[in-house]
């Protein structure tokens, strides 16, 4: 059943968080909010805090929070859908569950993602009932799969032959230019359309929150000249990078024991969920990215690697611990017998066997020196000097001083070496990393200064803190569900004005409702911000202590709050766009010193003056009463 987004947003306004929260936790008001003991962690002192003005609440210890039907979906632990059924039964509005939208344009990616659970649940029929899915079947009772995990995970086969997804598409309705940018379909040299994955065994991919946003298909035996795995290409609703196979079903369970186990394979991740070991996620194939190590540590900051024994396994481990490292994370590497994988491993051997080789998981300098003891880098002094230096380097990278100092303890005793040695080799190394980070800062200023006319022209790409508490002031705005002000703001800042990547893309949000005609009430925004970071940011945002309204209204006595609001928005834009141009004049100035060639640094002062002729207008733009 689909509920069109109008209803949802004629229920959501026609309810009370305070009342719907009351029925469950005891509530108390403090100030203009209230509080309460939170229901989704343990706590004795009250961290759960409701705003019966904005219709949100947010938790400051375990950081839940949403609005009436995110309460609902995660207290009573049901879905969507059935949180708005619920609402709206308690504040008396009819639900026609027959309802389809009417007149209602679904967004783009809520196609797409249609498209892939029409086509998921048709591999996973063919899987589980077709006749000639038998193959299929046999295949994965070989591989110890059972029924019960090929549901879980959705597991499905792709009929041999051309047609046999295209005709039931076409049956379907499907649009199939859009399984054609899916990846479902392709077409040959001669413009015929045939099915992408004929033959093969079906892993859908889910996003983090479990929806299909890709699919892999295995050849159920290698041929020469086919690929083992092929996958769909990326699109609107995946990037490649920003997706760790397995995740959904994983999440929970990482969360529960504060660790992941990172492997190479879908059949290695789904052969240990099936054995009981479900905090897994698995790269499939890529080498693993800033984001997904990102994703990762949303749940827990340990991460045990166990990628596979030969050589192209070894070198993943290498690189990624550089990732993993400059994300704070505890890193642990296990290794499996040669020629196993942990599919193969928990098969032949059982839970509990590969859970001693997790235990006995290393961590990263024992794991690194005993490769370079492999590779014979210890037997003369010349290379010694340089395994050295390459251990030394990630530590380099540990920003936690009395870590650092442990693990070069432990390198000097492990190899017998002056600890004095050792820490002067770090040394370099933490400077030569801390030269990187200035020759970045460089280009940066270069960025900033290098202003023209041009209004798109994305200059500070590093924010003074200045700045950066006045884009927090604007996007606090933003968030009043003030038209008015939010109208004003997005005439006069674009989101990628932004310097802080979450505020660009809450600006986003905001500008992109706004103008379609959508609200732009907090408890409704809220909904359609995706990421659970930047969700929990704009709460934290919205509750923080110091509120513009109040401060506002302390500062003006007796004028309407909605006044206030736009004074409050007057001035914080133009000190924003003032702050702005000072810092690329900043900027500017420095390169302007260093300047040799005189050409270039006339230039500049040109420039220079430019900016303060900026400055003086946007003053006289923003003022006014
Ligand atoms: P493996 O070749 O180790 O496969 O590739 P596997 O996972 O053990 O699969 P089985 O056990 O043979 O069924 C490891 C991972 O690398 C990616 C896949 O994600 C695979 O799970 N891969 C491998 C590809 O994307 N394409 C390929 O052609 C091969
Ligand atoms: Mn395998």
């Amino acid at each position: 059943m689909r509920i069109s987004e109008n209803k949802i947003e004629e229920i959501r306004s026609a309810a009370n968080l305070v009342d719907v929260i009351s029925e469950h936790i005891q509530l108390r008001k403090r100030g203009k909010n209230f509080i309460g003991l939170c229901p989704f962690h343990n706590e004795k002192t009250p961290s759960f805090t409701v705003s019966e003005e904005k219709q949100i609440f947010h938790c400051f210890g375990c950081h839940a929070g949403g609005n009436v039907f995110k309460f609902l979906m995660d207290y009573e632990k049901i879905s969507f859908v059935e949180s708005v059924q619920e609402v709206a039964q308690r504040c008396g509005i009819t639900l026609d569950l027959e309802e389809e939208p009417q007149g209602e344009k679904q967004s783009e990616q809520e196609i797409l993602y249609d498209i892939n659970t029409e086509a998921a649940r048709y591999f996973s029929n063919n899987l589980l009932n077709h006749p000639d899915g038998e193959v299929a079947r046999k295949y994965f009772q070989e591989r110890k799969v059972k029924p019960q995990t090929m549901r879980a995970f959705g597991l499905g086969y792709a009929l041999n032959g051309w047609e046999n997804f295209l005709s039931f598409a076409s049956e379907k309705r499907i649009d199939l230019e859009k399984a054609l940018a899916l990846g479902l379909i392709g077409q040959n040299k001669d413009g015929k359309l045939y099915d992408k994955f004929s033959g093969r065994i079906i892993f859908p991919i889910f996003s983090p929150n479990g929806r299909v946003v890709a699919f892999a298909g295995r050849v159920l035996e290698k041929r020469e000249g086919t690929a083992k795995y092929l996958n769909s290409p990326e699109s609107s609703i995946y990037v490649k990078g920003r997706i760790l196979y397995g995740l959904s079903h994983a999440k929970d369970e990482i969360r529960r024991l504060d660790k992941a186990i990172l492997v190479e394979g879908y059949m290695d991740l789904i052969s240990l969920h099936q054995s009981g070991i479900k905090n897994v996620v698995a790269v499939s194939g890529t080498a693993l990215t800033e984001e997904q190590v990102q994703l990762i540590s949303r749940y827990t900051k340990n991460v045990v690697l166990l990628f596979d024994a030969d050589t192209a396994g070894i070198k993943a481990s290498m690189r990624s611990i550089e990732l993993l490292l400059k994300r704070e994370i505890e890193i642990k590497i296990a290794s499996l017998p040669p020629g196993e994988d942990p599919d193969s491993y928990v098969n032949n051997y059982g839970r509990e066997k590969f859970e001693e080789i997790i235990k006995r998981a290393q961590n990263f300098l024992e794991y690194q020196s005993e490769y370079y003891e492999k590779q014979g880098m210890f037997e003369d002094a010349a290379k010694t000097a340089g395994a050295i230096r390459e251990l030394v380097k990630p530590v380099a990278l540990i920003s936690d001083e009395l870590k650092r100092a442990l693990l070069i303890k432990n390198i000097s005793k492990k190899f017998n070496l002056r600890e004095k040695l050792l820490e002067s080799e770090l040394d370099k190394a933490i400077e030569s990393a801390g030269k990187q980070i200035t020759s970045e800062e460089r280009i940066r200023d270069r960025e900033a200064a290098k202003i023209n006319n041009d209004a798109r022209e994305q200059t500070i790409k590093k924010a003074t803190p200045l700045l950066y508490n006045m884009e927090r002031e604007i996007i606090k705005l933003l968030f009043e569900g003030s038209s008015e002000v939010v109208e004003f703001i997005s005439q006069n800042i674009q989101p990628e004005e932004f310097v802080i990547e979450f505020h660009a893309k809450l600006a986003w949000v905001v500008y992109e409702s706004f103008s379609g005609g959508g609200s732009i009430v907090a408890s409704s925004l809220i909904e359609k911000i995706s990421d659970a970071d930047l969700q929990s940011y704009i709460l934290e945002l919205t509750f923080e202590k110091y509120e513009i309204s109040k401060s506002w209204e302390e500062l003006y006595p007796g004028i309407a709050r909605e006044k206030v609001l736009q004074k409050a928005a007057r001035d914080t834009v133009r000190k924003f766009k003032l702050e702005q141009v000072g810092y690329k004049i900043q900027a500017n100035s420095r390169l302007i010193e260093n300047e040799p060639n005189e050409d270039e640094k006339f230039n500049l002062i040109k420039l220079n003056r430019d900016l303060e002729f900026q400055k003086r207008i946007i003053s006289e733009k923003f003022s006014g009463s």
